[in-house]
């Protein structure tokens, strides 16, 4: 039993233009923007492979597009609608079949998978997941929604968290040791660390970057030139920035100097000037680096290296023998350990304030008719920072305060849990002062609303179960958006000066790590006009996020479930079966979500309980933040204490500290492949056996396909398919430098493995099998890494299909070593047999040929690069298909490395001087030649077909193929695949080919050569 997503007539190339729309600003699912979390799924894919998955393979696809998917496509193919925003309405026979199963999520995140089965209406959906705070996530976006839409209470929840969300901002507005923190008419203030300098005894604040605002107008597309490195030159619609000036800070707002919106101006970011009307203006570069571990003095202008933790002195230069830490972060250090002093009592303000570091205040943020305006910040300004503390003294006991631990440890290779070196050690001292102070108010406040909402409707009539449940969900919702508050204002989010306007405060958890940031933003929790971070703003995220929602469920699941339980056990599911599993494994070291989330965690729980006694107790999702003991409970301090051991993750420093010992790398790795493996064997018991799990994997290393195909495999599964989807942010992506195989694959999985076979058995169905494949997917219009993928799924599905092949233990090395070369082979017969000609079945052979072809039929063309570049992921995955790695390769000459990317070396135009370039580069030397492989034969060729007149070209040939006659047939071979529609027309190589070909049939057209095929 086959199923629409297993067919060849799955439209990917859809899908995932419905994916990338929902990417880009304004095509977000506007419940995203409730809270930030990891990793989240577009829902477009979600819902096509959830339907796709549970429909049978001859559907109309027409109809899947336009009635599933929603999906508006042109004449060109192109989706023009962002297909989320409406709900599918699937035809009745469809919608019937879908209201029959059962389908589960263990992995659940956010949701994005869910939430797109109950649109489309399964019978019954369950999502799972380890962490409390998603736990509570997943209940705001998956069950209050339905509960309250069913019972008729969606527009009343609504307006609900509109009312109490106003009574929360109007109570803490009216808080008098509130009020007077803020300036009213300041948005937001932005600070960063002074230190003080051990040269001159002054505070310098520590600027990790000058600007203010950088806004160019219209899209990046208008930067005239970029003559150096850095530079643009173009239009800005606003270009302020910070600058020093007798000891303070002083404001350049270029906009106002000039009095114009518009300024044409060449920005060198890097080097630091900006150029208008032929003059100069320097804007000052960061005067940290912490990668380097120095600083410099703004007052006085000297470097701020090392001190020595034996005498306390500074010195330049690292003294040998002696233990030093740099100056900056043992100052940092030391403000984290005499604030925790401060607020126990210990010590008075005055000696907290001779802490050789403190946070300041360098500037302000006032919004002026959807404008911005910058003013400094004075020393009044950063005096109410003191003031809240010793606010905050007075209440330090109350249960309040997130006085718990960070994580300690880092964690190697994984996101960036280092924070912790600089001393902060706390949740509470990831925030300034006055952030402490109102964020603890706030969560108190939601608090508050939770009892009176309840006993509200209580008066009302409501019977007591009802009116608990609701004053919990809209309870959630305000404490979600005081999360987005907590989010926005902390001493680790940063201001950004490249977008437009208001959108400039990012949050602290945009990364996949918490790293120490200068220049951070203290928001006025108060202020509405065009602060969409303020509280009053923050609601209203909610609020169009619960809209969002609402409509979702209105198209309606029978049952929904959110179950906060281990996927690797799946405890609560004991005897329950899915037709159905789609989800979302973390990708390895990629996110920890444990310890990041923990920053939401600490504020949660607080706002979600009670107070007694001086203790947090349950009240609101206890469940969540309190373990049962008999008849009591205890408190889950934090998730990393309670659940890291048991997060489906790679990371060292979290497996060392828990094992209190050392660990390799690869015993962490066993460690994640073992969780994996477990949660597969998990979710093969609670599949039917003729149901079917589809997961969702990042594919950025081959490394992490294999653990992924060798876990599936071992606990029961055998691939039946497999293809890319696009997923993670153009931001991520480029950011992490990857190339064109750098996105999430689909793999679909069923139950049963059977018998044991030979290897060489094994692989003659393999290669059967890639061939079979590939055809396929060529005829269906796949290219690039869709066919590659695709056909390395037929390959893995020969492979895993069996329960054992005789002599292979490593299942790892085997998917590389040759599960990876049949497909290679497969897919190089396959596309020779798509061309088709005279010789149709006949394959290229030569390794060095074979990894030029499939670079070429695989990999997009770059315009920019004028000609293809691969990370050396993409390189190695090419490469283990061809037995060819990437020192060969580029021994070879036919990859390059460039600034730590690999570039094909092909012919970047048509004309002669082109290739003369590509056979220097190439080192070939047409006067001599001496062939390597079937590239340089084709290589010459070109060249001798750019150069010559026929006759000339046909004594070239001749008296090449006279001595390297296989050489020179492969060459052809290679010419037949790149002049035919599997290289895109921009691509010079496609009519060198042509006319290659042409010129050795003798008729001098492409007409005349094929003629006879
Ligand atoms: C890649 S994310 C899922 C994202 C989700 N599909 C979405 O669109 O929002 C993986 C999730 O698995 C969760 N997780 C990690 N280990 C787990 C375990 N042992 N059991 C259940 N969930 C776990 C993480 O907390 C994380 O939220
Ligand atoms: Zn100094």
């Amino acid at each position: 039993m086959s199923s629409f997503l297993e067919s060849p007539k799955f439209p990917v190339d859809i899908v995932n233009q419905a994916a990338e729309k929902e990417k880009k600003g304004g095509g977000r699912p506007e419940h995203w923007e409730m809270v930030f979390w990891w990793t989240r799924k577009p829902l477009a894919s979600a819902r096509a492979v959830l339907a796709a998955a549970a429909l049978p393979p001859d559907i109309d696809v027409h109809t899947f597009v336009t009635q599933v998917l929603k999906a508006k496509v042109n004449l060109k193919g192109q989706v023009e609608n962002v297909p989320h925003r409406e709900n599918p309405s699937p035809p009745p026979e469809w919608r019937e079949r879908f209201a029959k199963m059962k389908v589960l999520d263990p992995f659940a995140g956010f949701g994005s998978i869910p939430l797109e089965a109950i649109r489309l209406g399964f019978g019954e959906v369950v999502a799972v997941e380890l962490l409390p705070t998603a736990y509570v996530f997943l209940k705001a976006v998956l069950e209050y929604p339905k509960w309250a839409a069913e019972r008729g209470l969606g527009e009343q929840l609504v307006r609900d968290v509109e009312k109490w969300g106003k009574w929360v901002t109007e109570q803490l507005a009216s808080d008098p040791d509130i009020r007077e923190l803020y300036d009213p008419d300041v948005a937001v203030y932005i600070g960063t660390w002074e230190v003080k300098c051990p040269h001159c005894g002054k505070y310098t604040p520590l600027i990790g970057n000058w600007w203010l605002a950088r806004v160019s107008k219209g899209s990046s597309d208008e930067t005239e030139e970029e003559e150096e490195e850095g530079a643009k030159k173009k239009i800005f619609s606003r270009l302020a920035w910070m600058d020093w000036e007798n000891g303070t800070i002083k404001i350049v707002d270029l906009n106002k100097e000039l009095k114009t919106s518009q300024i044409k101006a060449k920005v060198n970011s890097k080097q630091g000037y900006i150029e208008v009307n032929g003059t100069k203006k320097t804007v000052r570069k960061p005067n940290i680096d912490a990668r380097r571990e120095t600083a410099t003095c703004l007052h006085c202008g000297n470097q701020i290296r090392y001190i020595s933790l034996k005498t306390g002195k500074h010195t330049i230069e690292k003294p040998k023998g002696e233990e030093t830490e740099w100056y900056v972060k043992n100052a940092v250090k030391q403000w984290n350990q005499l604030l925790e002093d401060y607020l126990n009592g210990k010590i008075d303000l005055e000696k907290l304030l001779q802490s050789p570091a403190r946070p300041t205040l360098l500037a302000k943020v006032k919004v002026k008719e959807g404008d911005l305006q910058f003013e400094h910040a004075t020393k009044q300004d950063t005096e109410k920072l003191w003031k809240a503390l010793e606010k905050l003294r007075k209440m330090w006991g109350v249960p309040d305060i997130p006085i718990e631990d960070l994580w300690k440890y880092t964690s190697g290779t994984a996101g960036n849990l280092s924070i912790i070196v600089w001393g902060f050690n706390k949740f509470y001292k990831l925030f300034n002062p006055r952030q402490l102070l109102t964020l603890v108010k706030l969560v108190k406040l939601v608090r508050e609303a939770g009892k009176k909402i309840e006993e509200e409707k209580l008066r009302e009539g409501w019977n007591s179960k009802y009116a608990f449940a609701y004053a919990e969900a809209i309870i959630t919702y305000l404490t979600i958006a005081s999360i987005r508050t907590v989010n926005f204002n902390s001493v680790i989010n940063t201001w950004y000066s490249g977008s437009f306007l208001t959108n400039k405060v990012q949050s602290s958890l945009s990364f996949r790590g918490i790293a120490m940031t200068w220049n951070w933003c203290d928001i006025n929790v108060f202020y509405e006009e065009g602060n969409q971070y303020s509280f009053p703003g923050n609601i209203n995220s909610i609020i169009r996020g619960l809209k969002y929602l609402l409509s979702c469920a209105s198209n309606g699941t029978r049952r929904v479930r959110v179950l906060n339980d281990d996927a690797t056990l799946l405890a609560n599911l004991e005897n329950e079966k899915f037709q159905m599993i789609v989800s979302d494994p973390p990708y390895r070291d990629d996110v920890p979500y444990v310890e990041l989330s923990d920053f939401y965690y600490v504020w949660l729980k607080r706002a979600l309980s009670d107070v007694s006694d001086r203790k947090l107790v349950p009240r609101f999702l206890g469940e969540a933040f309190f373990k049962p003991i008999g008849a009591t409970f205890r408190e889950i301090r934090t998730q990393w204490e309670e659940f890291a051991p048991r997060e489906v993750g790679l990371n060292i420093g979290r497996l060392k500290y828990f094992k209190g010992r050392e660990a390799s790398d690869e015993e962490a790795r066993n460690y994640f492949i073992e969780l994996l493996y477990r949660s597969f064997l998990s979710m093969r018991r609670v599949l039917k056996d003729d149901g079917m799990l589809v997961t969702y994997y990042a594919h950025t290393d081959p490394e992490a396909w294999e653990e992924l195909i060798s876990a599936g495999w071992r606990a029961g599964f055998r691939v039946t398919t497999a293809f890319p989807v696009s997923t993670e942010s153009a931001q991520r992506v480029t950011a992490r430098g990857k190339a064109a195989l750098d996105t999430s694959i689909v793999v679909v999985w069923r139950p049963g493995v059977r018998g044991e076979a030979l290897w060489d058995e094994v692989y003659r169905d393999a290669l059967v099998a890639a061939e079979e494949r590939a055809l396929e997917l060529l005829r269906a219009g796949r290219t690039g890494v869709d066919l590659f993928v695709g056909t390395l799924a037929a390959t893995l599905s020969a492979v895993t299909s069996r329960e054992r092949i005789v002599g292979v233990d490593d299942v790892g090395g085997f998917v590389r070593e040759r599960a990876y070369p049949a497909a290679a082979r497969g897919l190089a017969r396959a596309v020779s047999r798509f061309v088709g000609g005279r010789e149709a079945g006949e394959e290229v052979r030569d390794a060095g040929a074979l990894f030029y072809m499939l670079a070429k039929v695989l990999l997009p063309w770059s315009g920019r690069a004028r000609g293809r570049v691969m990370d050396r992921s993409t390189v190695h995955i090419i490469g283990f298909g061809t037995g060819l790695d990437d020192k060969k390769l580029t021994s070879m000459k036919i990859v390059e490395k460039v600034d730590g990317e690999f570039r094909l070396l092909e012919p970047r135009g048509e004309e002669r001087s082109e290739l003369v370039e590509l056979l220097h580069e190439r080192e070939l030397d047409p006067s001599r030649p001496v062939l390597r492989s079937a590239v340089d034969a084709l290589h010459l060729l070109e060249y001798y077909a750019a150069t010559l007149d026929v006759k000339g070209f046909r004594e070239q040939y001749e008296k090449l193929r006279s001595v390297n006659a296989v050489l020179v047939d492969e060459a052809l071979r290679l010419a037949r695949v790149f002049s035919g529609r599997l290289v895109p027309s921009v691509d010079p190589e496609r009519r060198l080919c042509e006319r290659v070909l042409s010129y050795v049939s003798g008729a001098g057209t492409l007409e005349g050569w094929l003629g006879g095929a």
